[in-house]
């Protein structure tokens, strides 16, 4: 079989930069897809992140002004990452979060940032730069969703366009006014395009324009054609539903492996699970200063703190989980209101609520290891990969029942455990009450070791890898080439 060339085109990409999830999949990717034969290159914007990663760096082409400066793609490696960085200094060269400013607000230039960044992935799908021609562009998220615009209304052309979308609340919606600036041609700017209550929409026009679009579950496929779920474009994804399909993520199977992970006290493998995750849950109480109480479950969260990840409902259902000797331990960052709410809370029960608010790689593989249950009550979640994690290291999944995390776990209702299939508990609609009663229901389960034991085992010999789901976007790939 003949190889397949992808471009894969992505604004955070493991371990460069990463805000959330996408990082991890974009990161994921290229390894998973080799042994399916298909050769992966990623195009990242420079942040100082990314050119201070490359190893090797050759500039392959220059733009004398690239949306206001000049700019040239370097192709470089970074591990075993096959990176083109768009090297623009006047976009991309500042410090912090890609997308936000000190104070929390988008950078202003936003919109030509990231259509720069599609803007040259549409060049090099139209084999306008070097040698190199990929068969598929592969774009991810409004950052990126450009792209298959760009190619579609281009002039030459062009490779085959996938769009996979993360995360249909970021549409990227800007002024009308910046259709020349942004190199759209007038044409686009139709309902049939980038057009969007008078404004341009970058995720509207890659749903319009690329030949397929996938999102990281089939459930959140589905969800995303309601009006409830579809963010202002259920209509969009309707007239396109022929072309859109729902592939699960995968979970990184060197960055999360319980028998390596250099985070861990202890490491430990699926045979010999107890005592390590005990001593581990020791580890994790003593390092947010939480009361070394065994009769305690300890909860783990680690999680945007955003509308979506529904940690509000934490926040209200706290003196519940005091009362029934519940100890928290979280990890999240983002929505100040949120913080201050948890904050509060560590500061009132020290010895019960354990929380850290910054980004922290090591503390959130020990929670994994530690945490007897693992709680994501998202109110919607498009793949989610902690739990995927939760499942991989035995700390048993507690979520709401909505994309992604519906599609993972398996529910543990009396007649998946008398068939010993459980692995986790789901609950639903995404409220306070129906959270606390799956957590209490965990708590009941988690007092029966031996239930617990069986649930916390078919977890982690769920197969959370990226094997099953490589393999449907090789596919996936193969047949927009061969149609
Ligand atoms: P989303 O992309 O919506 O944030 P995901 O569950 O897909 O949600 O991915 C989140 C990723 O970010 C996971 O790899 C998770 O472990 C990681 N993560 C989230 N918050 C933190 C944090 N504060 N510290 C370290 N890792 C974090
Ligand atoms: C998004 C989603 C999350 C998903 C991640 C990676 O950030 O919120 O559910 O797992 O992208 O696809």
């Amino acid at each position: 079989m003949k190889e397949i060339k992808v471009l894969s085109v992505t604004s955070e990409i493991y371990p460069l930069i990463k805000t959330g999830g996408l990082a991890d999949v974009a990161g994921a990717l290229p390894a998973a897809l080799a042994s399916e034969g298909v050769r992966m290159r990623s195009l990242v914007p420079g942040y100082p992140a990314v050119i201070s990663a490359l190893t090797t760096a050759t500039s392959i082409v220059r733009f004398a002004d690239l949306f206001g400066g000049p700019a040239r793609l370097l192709a470089g490696k970074s591990g075993d990452l096959d990176i083109l960085a768009l090297d623009a200094p006047h976009l991309y060269n500042r410090p912090g979060n890609p997308y936000l400013q000190r104070d929390g607000t988008d950078w202003p230039d936003n919109a030509q940032r990231f259509a720069a960044l599609s803007f040259v992935a549409g060049w090099l799908g139209q084999g306008q730069v070097g040698r190199w021609r990929p068969d598929i562009v592969h774009a991810h998220d409004w950052q990126a969703a450009l792209a298959p615009l760009y190619m579609k209304f281009g002039e030459k052309a062009h490779a085959k366009s996938v769009l996979t979308v993360h995360n249909l609340a970021f549409q990227g919606r800007f002024a009308a006014g910046l259709m020349q600036e942004l190199q759209i041609p007038p044409s686009a700017f139709t309902v049939q395009g980038v057009e969007y209550y008078g404004d341009i929409s970058f995720l509207k026009g890659g749903l319009q324009s690329a030949d397929h679009i996938t999102t990281v579950s089939p459930t959140y496929a589905t969800e995303i054609l309601s009006p409830a779920m579809g963010m202002g474009l259920d209509g969009v994804l309707n007239q396109r539903a022929r072309d859109l399909s729902g592939i699960l993520n995968g979970l990184d199977g060197v960055a999360w492996d319980t028998a390596t992970d250099p985070y861990l006290p202890v490491r430990y493998k699926s045979n010999a699970v107890q005592n390590a995750r005990r001593r581990n849950r020791q580890a994790l109480q003593e390092r947010l200063g939480l009361r070394p109480d065994p009769d305690a479950m300890v909860l783990g969260v680690i999680s945007r703190l955003s509308e979506q990840k529904g940690l509000d409902l934490l926040l209200e259902i706290l003196p519940q989980l005091l009362a029934e000797n519940i100890q928290l331990a979280l990890l999240g960052a983002g929505d100040a209101i949120l913080q201050q709410g948890f904050a509060r809370a560590a500061a009132a029960y020290p010895s019960a609520i354990g929380c850290a608010f910054n980004y922290d790689e090591p503390l959130a593989h020990l929670i994994q290891g530690g945490a007897d249950a693992f709680l994501v009550p998202s109110r919607f979640e498009p793949c989610g990969l902690t739990q995927l994690a939760a499942l991989r290291y035995g700390a048993v999944p507690i979520v709401s029942r909505v994309g992604g995390l519906a599609d993972t776990i398996i529910d543990a209702n009396p007649v998946a455990l008398a068939a010993g299939v459980a692995t986790g508990i789901q609950f639903g609609p995404t409220e306070a009450a129906p959270l606390m009663a799956a957590i209490r229901r965990a708590v009941t389960l988690w007092r029966d070791p031996k239930i617990w034991r069986k649930i916390q085992a078919n977890g982690m010999a769920t197969d959370v890898s990226w094997k099953r789901s490589a393999h449907l976007y090789a596919k996936l790939y193969a047949d927009l080439i061969n149609n």
